[in-house]
């Protein structure tokens, strides 16, 4: 059930984490990195895991790639926390690393969390080859190919002077959380040297959703329980599918990717149930 392999991931996954940071001493930057990666959902960590755990790969061989997509997520968090870009003060129901430290520390607790994802993720597999590629493409789903262009664009669309386009939103979206999305779909495939192509259209499928969703949350949720602030999109002029399209048209939208998603999973047969209940639990999800 997927609850339960979400629960499990997510343990493993801070487990190692905790591991990485055990030799680091005690700096307020490596507090800040602990308090950083602690406290999410661990969906991308769940989602490596899961895609390894299809191809025949156990967690112990997968979780070190997990642990680097968690670390690259929580530093995406951290950095979008900051008063120069969301401006958030709660994330994860605590203080954000800025509120709790201080900008200077969040900055270098983002740094410092790429870097550790890049440590762990070129020792992800016991095969040289297997490392590389992982690294090149976590590189390029984190940088100004992915996450860092999605994250400019979405700032930039803040203060354009036309909303933006549906495609330009996808676009945006793809590259803002879409792209670590879609790293940690195909990594467990990449970890068997297997096929990407289904877990990518599954990946890429759920990641609109994911972000969907997230808009959504932001208009209808509760911070308590999202355990961020909510109601800030409309405020800080953000181009998202409820901005252009309204609740319900996001909604069906979503919904419809959440199919789409499923439909990939096809060759996986019944293995892929659990990848399934993860695509539903994304946008029924209340945090
Ligand atoms: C929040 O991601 C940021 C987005 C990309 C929308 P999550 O909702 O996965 O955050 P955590 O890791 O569970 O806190
Ligand atoms: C964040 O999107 C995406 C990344 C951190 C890359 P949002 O700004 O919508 O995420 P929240 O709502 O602050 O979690
Ligand atoms: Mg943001
Ligand atoms: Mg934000
Ligand atoms: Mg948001």
């Amino acid at each position: 059930m997927f609850k339960d392999d979400l629960t499990a991931a997510a343990t493993a996954t801070q487990d190692r984490l905790v591991q990485a940071m055990a030799e680091m001493g005690n700096l307020p930057v490596v507090q800040g990195m602990r308090y950083a990666v602690a406290g999410g959902k661990g969906l991308r960590g769940y989602l490596v895991i899961e895609g390894a755990r299809l191809h025949g790969i156990p967690v112990a061989e997968s979780v070190t790639a997990a642990a680097a997509i968690e670390a690259v997520h929580a530093y995406s968090l951290v950095h979008d926390d900051l008063p120069c870009m969301d401006d958030d003060d709660l994330r994860r129901g605590q203080p954000t690393v800025h509120k709790k430290w201080d900008d200077g520390t969040a900055v270098l607790v983002g740094d410092a969390l790429q870097t550790l994802a890049f440590e762990l993720v070129s020792q992800a597999s016991d095969k040289a080859e297997v490392n590389v590629a992982l690294v090149t493409s976590l590189a390029k789903a984190s940088g100004a190919q992915g996450m860092v262009l999605g994250q400019a664009q979405d700032i930039a669309a803040e203060t354009a002077t036309t909303p933006l386009t549906l495609d330009q939103i996808i676009e945006l979206q793809g590259n803002k959380t879409g792209a670590l999305i879609e790293w940690s779909g195909v990594a467990g495939a990449m970890l068997a040297q297997a096929d990407t192509a289904p877990l990518r259209a599954y990946a890429q499928a759920l990641g609109l959703a994911f972000q969907i969703a997230d808009d959504i949350l932001d208009v209808e949720g509760d911070a308590a329980a999202v355990g961020k602030a909510v109601g800030k999109d409309a405020d800080a002029g953000k181009a998202t599918f409820v901005s252009l399209l309204g609740l319900d048209a996001a909604k069906t939208r979503a919904a419809e990717l959440v199919d789409q998603a499923c439909d990939a999973l096809a060759p996986y047969g019944e293995e892929g149930v659990s990848l399934k209940q993860a695509a539903r639990f994304v946008v029924e999800r209340r945090k």
